[in-house]
């Protein structure tokens, strides 16, 4: 038998045997890992997965945290407190270990929410997670957690109301004291209640009876209060309004009635609009309107100068149905595509998807790119250019008009004469130093602008798809904003391998393979997180500078990767190694373990909020 046979039909009986034992399955290992790489994003630090390993058992193997039941098969406790975690609570992927009774995550640094998935852990008796930075709205779906005996979330964020707990019959504690909830305080069993506590709130209204248990100090700290056992009395609550039934049939009738009208208009509308076509059709036949049918021969090269090229027209052949639109013109509409046709245009890219001209229009510079090698019908391209359009960020580059007919697709931005972050991080004249606060700022304004892309476009399936410091533009204000967005096909299951011929020190090669292209946005964030940090280029495809890092960091020489100048300025070197594993949870090989954008964007604010504290207790 040959060795590596060997090798395989040992692990396959290890396997066996681990299954046998009757511990944890696979999957719920995984997930297990999974929510350990979230909860844990943003610090780095070789115990850092506390020995949660896929290669080990988490009962028998004793994962830091972890117990199991007397019988070591199945996960039943798991406390992590003060452990400096810094990431996110992913609830879907802990939930997977079905057995669980306790979470305690007491005292680190958790930032996001607390999903509503939390009601999967069904089993769930004790959930602590006392003093971290949870904010926004407590999840409704605690109201199914059935089993829940105590219930911990003092000296967090969490805004919003209080979900009715009353049903869940054994509570004994809830403790919600120093956060920011409002509304009034729902019905809960008092009787059976031993700990209570929402004092530092923001609620509101009379306080429910209850039943002479708690004083005042579980209730104080809430202007808005009222009632026994605060010193405040309510004021007499105003009578119920009536409720004639006659009234309410009138009501629906005049619904009903509304209905009925609105049906019509929409009728007579579709008919209109039906009508409107079909003479739109029949005058379609006659020649052609200047303003918006266009050459289809588009962009052509003047052969005089080798860098001077012009976009010329000749509507002798327009295409009749080919579409210029303007969406938001620096030129306030007066923009006409014979106009950007006509001016003199300079190439100043060129690239395997298209090439891009700088253009001047009666003294407005755009950039006009002209895609290339990519099969999109005209209609298809104009569908997906509006979609893009309507999502609105102000760190996204706007589109100012696009043009689309069969054989061309033209996008129209304007011009940002500050140039791209690439060109701002190498280029050698740059004397002025881009320090470590700018560079979280664009790090973290970034981030929001592609989260906000990815969820207002992940139904639509357009990605960005060739996100990398070139595209990312600097405006007036030197702040970032992501170009070229969706201008790429949609290559789904892209597989990456990285190139192994550098310089750099050698590695094991990495293959990356992308689940979906937005997934792939993740990973090209990552790397640009990755440039901001060393100050490096990437090379040719990308991946060499994050097999470079991962070598450093490796050999423990994590100083050795940060950018010279933000160590000789004083950056907080804690802050940048947070920043640096994000990125490494972007460059995850495995597209599953890297988070999305949203919950990226989310602990990079977190450490620019740290940052700016800091700076403001210096100054
Ligand atoms: C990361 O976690 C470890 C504990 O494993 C801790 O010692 C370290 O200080 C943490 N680092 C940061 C930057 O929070
Ligand atoms: C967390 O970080 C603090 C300071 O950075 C350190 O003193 C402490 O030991 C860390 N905790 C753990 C569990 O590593
Ligand atoms: C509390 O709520 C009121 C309105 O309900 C609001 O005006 C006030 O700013 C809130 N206070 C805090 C500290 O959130
Ligand atoms: C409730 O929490 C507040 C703030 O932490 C504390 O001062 C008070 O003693 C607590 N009351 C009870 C009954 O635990």
């Amino acid at each position: 038998m040959i060795p590596s046979t060997r090798w395989v039909i040992m692990s396959i009986i290890f396997q066996m045997l681990l299954v046998l034992a009757g511990s944890e399955t696979l999957e719920v290992r995984r997930a297990l890992v999974k929510f350990m790489n979230k909860i844990s994003l943003g610090n780095i630090s070789k115990e850092v997965n506390f020995g949660w390993d896929l290669s080990s058992d988490p009962c028998t193997n004793k994962w830091e945290g972890i117990t199991c039941d007397s019988r070591n098969q199945h996960v039943k406790n798991i406390v992590l407190d003060q452990k400096n975690l810094t990431g996110i609570l992913d609830a879907s992927f802990v939930c997977e270990a079905t057995s669980l009774a306790v979470l305690s995550l007491n005292e680190n640094e958790i930032v996001g929410t607390l999903p509503q998935e939390i009601s999967n852990c069904r089993r769930l008796t004790h959930l602590y997670l006392r003093g971290n930075k949870l904010s926004s709205n407590l999840p409704s779906s605690l109201s199914r957690l059935s089993n829940l005996k105590r219930f911990v979330i003092s000296g967090n964020a969490f805004s919003g109301q209080i979900p009715d707990m009353s049903r869940i019959s054994g509570l004994i504690t809830l403790l919600a004291e120093r956060n920011q909830l409002t509304g009034q305080i729902p019905e809960f069993d008092f009787s059976n209640l031993v700990e209570f506590n929402v004092s530092y709130n923001n609620l509101t209204g009379p306080i429910p009876d209850v039943k002479g248990q708690f004083s005042s100090s579980s209730f104080s700290g809430n202007p808005g209060l009222c009632g026994v056992p605060l010193p405040s009395i309510c004021p007499p609550s105003p009578p119920p309004p009536p409720h004639p039934v006659a009234k309410e049939k009138k009501v629906s009738y005049f619904i009903y009635l509304g209905y009925a009208i609105l049906g019509l208009i929409i009728i007579l509308l579709l008919v209109w609009k039906l009508f409107k076509c079909i003479r739109k059709k029949k005058s379609n036949s006659t020649p052609m309107d200047h303003n918006k049918t266009i050459s289809s021969s588009g962009v052509t090269k003047t052969p005089k100068n080798r860098s001077e090229y012009s976009i010329t027209s000749s509507p002798e052949n327009s295409m009749l149905s080919a579409s210029f639109e303007i969406l938001s013109s620096p030129l306030a509409n007066k923009l006409r595509f014979e106009d950007l046709l006509r001016a003199p245009a300079e190439l100043i890219g060129k690239g395997k998807h298209g090439s891009v001209y700088k253009v001047n229009v009666d003294g407005v510079t755009l950039v006009v790119k002209r895609i290339s090698g990519w099969n999109i019908s005209k209609d298809d391209f104009k569908k997906r250019m509006q979609r893009i359009h309507r999502m609105k960020h102000p760190h996204v580059l706007p589109l100012v008009a696009f043009y689309s007919s069969k054989q061309e697709k033209l996008t129209v931005y304007k011009y940002q004469q500050n140039g791209s972050l690439f060109k701002h991080l190498h280029s050698s004249q740059g004397s002025q130093v881009f320090d470590w606060a700018s560079r979280l700022a664009i790090a973290s304004s970034l981030s929001e602008a592609l989260a906000f892309m990815h969820e207002g476009l992940q139904n639509d399936d357009i990605p960005h798809g060739n996100m990398k410091s070139t595209n990312i533009l600097l405006n007036d204000d030197m702040e970032a904003c992501i170009g070229e967005y969706g201008l790429m096909p949609n290559n789904q299951d892209q597989s990456f391998v990285a190139q192994s011929d550098h310089s750099m020190r050698e590695d094991d090669s990495v293959a990356i393979t992308a689940r979906n292209a937005f997934n792939m946005d993740i990973y090209s964030f990552g790397v640009i997180l990755l440039e901001l940090l060393t100050g490096k280029p990437v090379q040719a495809s990308g991946y060499d500078l994050s097999r470079w890092v991962n070598s450093v960091v490796r050999a423990e020489w994590t100083g050795e990767v940060f950018d010279k100048s933000l160590i000789t300025d004083g950056a907080n070197e804690e802050r940048m190694i947070n920043l640096l594993h994000v990125a490494f949870k972007c460059i995850n090989t495995s597209p599953d373990a890297r988070p999305n954008m949203k919950e990226v964007a989310f602990i990079i604010n977190s450490i620019k909020e740290d940052e700016e504290k800091s700076v403001s207790a210096f100054s």
